[in-house]
C-alpha cells in the first residue's frame, strides 16, 4: 500500500509581536477580555517587506531542511491560503520561484482556516495517484492585511505566520502502526456562508476587502463540526481518542479546542495549544502548531497524530496520521 508520510516541518513567523495590551490603544478591548474568551495573549503582525510568499518561502526552507532535501527533491506544491499576494498568478508559483524551481507544478487552495487540512488532503491524493513523488504542502497567511482594526469582534482575533510539512510517498503495509496519512475527511456547507467572510473580492466589489465575522454563530457550529469529521477518521481506521498521542486542532479559541477535545474524550495533555502565542493564523496555525511541538521535542517518529480545522464556507476537515 502506499501511504504519504511527514518527511519534515518547518515554520516562519513575521518579525513584530503584538500583545494583547497594545489594542487597549486601539479598540474598546482589555488583555483580560482577549484571553479570558480566546486564550490569545500576543499574535505576531507582518511588516510591508513581510508577504504571504516570503513567510510561505521561510517555511518551505525550514520544512525542506528539516527533511534534508532540496527543492529540487520536490514535485508538487500545494499553498493553503486566504491571503495570497495577488489575486493571480497564484502564490504558490510565486513561492516556486523563490525556491528556484523550474520543475514540477504548484497551485493555490483556498479552504480558509481549514485550508492546511484541505491541501494535505489533496496532496496526499495527488501522491497516492501518481503524480509525483514529494509534495511540499505550505499554509501561509497576511490576515493582518484583512482586518478591520477598529473592529474589536474581529481585529483581536488574527494573526499572521507560516508552516509547511514535506509529504513523500512510502510503500508499506497500511496498517495503523504503519507511518503516514491513515484517514482523511472533508466536509463544507455554503449555507453557513455569511457567518464567516471578507467583504470583498475581484468580481464583486473589485477590492479586498476586510473580514466580517458572526463569531457566537461560529462558535455554535465549531464543536458539532470538528467532532463530526473527527468521528469520521476514527471509524476509516479503527482507532480511538485513547489511541492518539497527539490532538493537534486549529487554533482559533482555546475554549472551543478544550470544548472538542472534552467532547471527544481526548486528555487535555495529548492537545498542543499555540493559540497563545500565535492568535489564529488561518490556514497556517495546524502547521505552526505542529512545527512547535515537532521542535520541542512533544511529537515524536511514530507519534499517531491527529489534525483538525474549522473555518469560513463553512469548511472542516480532520487528517489522522503516523508521524
Ligand atoms: O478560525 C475560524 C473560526 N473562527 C472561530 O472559531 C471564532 C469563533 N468565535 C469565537 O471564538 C468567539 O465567539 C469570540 C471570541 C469571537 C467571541 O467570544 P464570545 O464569548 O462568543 O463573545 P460574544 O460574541 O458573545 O460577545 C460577548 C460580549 C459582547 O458584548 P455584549 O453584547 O454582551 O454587551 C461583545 O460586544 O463581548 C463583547 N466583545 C468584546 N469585549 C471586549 C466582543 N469583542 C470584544 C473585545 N473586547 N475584543
Amino acid at each position: 500500500m502506499i501511504r504519504s508520510v511527514v518527511r519534515g516541518v518547518g515554520t516562519a513567523l513575521p518579525r513584530r509581536i503584538m500583545k494583547n495590551a497594545e489594542f487597549e490603544t486601539l479598540v474598546d478591548t482589555t488583555d483580560e477580555w482577549i484571553v479570558q474568551r480566546t486564550g490569545i495573549e500576543q499574535r505576531y503582525i507582518a511588516a510591508d517587506d513581510e508577504t504571504t510568499a516570503s513567510l510561505g518561502e521561510a517555511a518551505a526552507r525550514a520544512a525542506l531542511d528539516h527533511a534534508g532535501l532540496t527543492p529540487d527533491d520536490i514535485d508538487i506544491i500545494v499553498l493553503a491560503t486566504s491571503t495570497p499576494n495577488n489575486t493571480f498568478p497564484a502564490t504558490a508559483v510565486e513561492i516556486q520561484q523563490r525556491l528556484g524551481m523550474h520543475h514540477g507544478f504548484a497551485f493555490d487552495l483556498q479552504a480558509v482556516c481549514s485550508g492546511f487540512v484541505f491541501a494535505v488532503t489533496t496532496a496526499d491524493a495527488h501522491l497516492r495517484a501518481g503524480l509525483g513523488k514529494r509534495a511540499l504542502v505550505i499554509g501561509s497567511e497576511t490576515f493582518s492585511r484583512i482586518l478591520d482594526w477598529t473592529d474589536r469582534t474581529t481585529s483581536v482575533l488574527f494573526g499572521d505566520g507560516a508552516g509547511a510539512v514535506i509529504l513523500e510517498i512510502e510503500e508499506n503495509q497500511g496498517t495503523p502502526a504503519d507511518r503516514g496519512i491513515i484517514a482523511c475527511s472533508l466536509r463544507s456547507d455554503g449555507s453557513h456562508r455569511d457567518k464567516l467572510y471578507v467583504d470583498g473580492g475581484p468580481s464583486t466589489t473589485g477590492t479586498v476587502g476586510v473580514l466580517r465575522m458572526e463569531g457566537r454563530e461560529v462558535f455554535k457550529h465549531a464543536v458539532g463540526m470538528i467532532t463530526d469529521v473527527v468521528e469520521d477518521v476514527f471509524a476509516q481506521s479503527g482507532i480511538t481518542a485513547d489511541d492518539l498521542d497527539w490532538f493537534v486542532p486549529h487554533q482559533a479559541n482555546k475554549r472551543i479546542i478544550d470544548a472538542s477535545a472534552r467532547k471527544l474524550g481526548i486528555a487535555e495533555e495529548k492537545v498542543v495549544i499555540t493559540v497563545n502565542l500565535h492568535g489564529n493564523t488561518s490556514a497556517a496555525s495546524v502547521p505552526l502548531a505542529l512545527g512547535t511541538a515537532v521542535k520541542d521535542g512533544r511529537i515524536k517518529q511514530g507519534d499517531l497524530v491527529l489534525l483538525e480545522a474549522m473555518g469560513g464556507g463553512f469548511t472542516w476537515g480532520a487528517i489522522l496520521l503516523r508521524w
